[in-house]
């Protein structure tokens, strides 16, 4: 079947992937609904249903969720709340009226022992409260919906909300010096990229609604590094506007404690997403050229 126009129905439209689904959704063959907290509770069943069911979507993606890594550890209840509870309301939502998800799920799943890049068939085994709550959603999603796609990525950044990019300028305005954990790896992922997929994967799957499509899928950026080295590549880069340059220390993470501990090795390996549904995945530095350009007229 080929469709011309698709509805998408997503939520957390005001953070990092969910800003940018609504900036691409109209050029992409999709138009986008994305209500903000006042319009819909995602943890009121019958107001997600009523919803759901008077906008009738073709696919939901799933954008929201508690992902103040640190905080849940001390507000488990909200994060359990926001991750698994609502995740639950929402696929249950999209079973009994047959509309597919795409829910987004994260690297945290994993406790970054492995010595090689993640598969999606490797075992879970979250080490703090954030990854706890996003694999009991990731249950739910499976347990409740034949039609879907859940997708996990990794250190996301983009030009807006709070993400290390921005973290990094901002206080590298002000010092000289910076010591930055260096035995940490991952592939920063743009919002913007993770966007672009979504909506390659959504086309893909409603136009050929292939039972062997639904499942569990890894999608980052090309590449890897350590915070330290993404650090400096984020300087190196914005070198021409920024007002200074600070000197990247390398640290363990010993020497920088925080209230959730952190997987050592997030790198997730996405061959199964290439070869089975091929959305466009670039380099993490092509997409930290394109936030830094972007960043570069608002700090400047
Ligand atoms: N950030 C990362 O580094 C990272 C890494 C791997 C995976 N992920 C996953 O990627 C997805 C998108 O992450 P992101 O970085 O775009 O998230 P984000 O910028 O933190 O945005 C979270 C969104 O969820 C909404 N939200 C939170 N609690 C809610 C509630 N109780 N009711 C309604 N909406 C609520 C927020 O709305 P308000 O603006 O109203 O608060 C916001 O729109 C998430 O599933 C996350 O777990 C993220």
């Amino acid at each position: 079947m080929t469709i011309t126009r698709l509805k998408a129905l997503i939520t957390g439209g005001t953070g990092q992937v969910g800003t940018e689904l609504i900036r691409r959704g109209d050029c992409c063959h999709f138009d986008i609904v994305a209500p903000n907290r006042a319009e819909i509770n995602l943890l009121n069943e019958s107001d997600v249903y009523s919803q759901l069911n008077s906008i009738r979507p073709n696919i939901v993606v799933n954008s929201a969720a508690f992902t103040a890594v640190d905080a849940a550890e001390t507000e488990c209840d909200m994060a359990f709340k926001v991750n698994r509870d609502a995740v639950r309301i929402m696929a249950n939502s999209c079973n009994l009226l047959s509309i597919p998800l795409i829910h987004i799920s994260t690297d945290y799943v994993f406790d970054g022992t492995k010595a090689g890049s993640y598969k999606e068939t490797d075992l879970i085994c979250p080490i703090g409260v954030y990854g706890r709550s996003k694999e009991a959603g990731e249950a739910i999603v499976r347990e409740l919906l034949e039609k879907h796609i859940i997708l996990r990525t990794s250190w996301v950044y983009a030009a807006h909300g709070n993400n290390f990019v921005k973290t990094m300028l901002r206080i590298g305005k002000e010092r000289q010096n910076l010591n930055v954990v260096n035995d940490q790896f991952g592939a920063p992922t743009f919002a913007g990229d993770i966007a672009d997929a979504i909506l390659s994967i959504a086309k893909k799957v409603l136009e050929h609604d292939a039972l062997e499509f639904w499942g569990t899928y890894h999608y980052t950026a090309k590449g890897r590094t350590s915070w330290k080295d993404f650090a400096e590549v984020i300087f190196e880069t914005a070198s021409t506007w920024l007002p200074n340059k600070p000197y990247v220390e390398g640290i363990p993470s010993s020497q920088y404690p925080t209230a959730a501990k952190r997987p050592a090795n997030s790198v997730l390996n996405c061959a199964k997403v290439d070869s089975e549904l091929g959305p466009p995945r670039r380099h993490w530095r092509e997409g930290l050229d394109e936030v830094l350009d972007e960043l570069k007229n608002e700090l400047r």
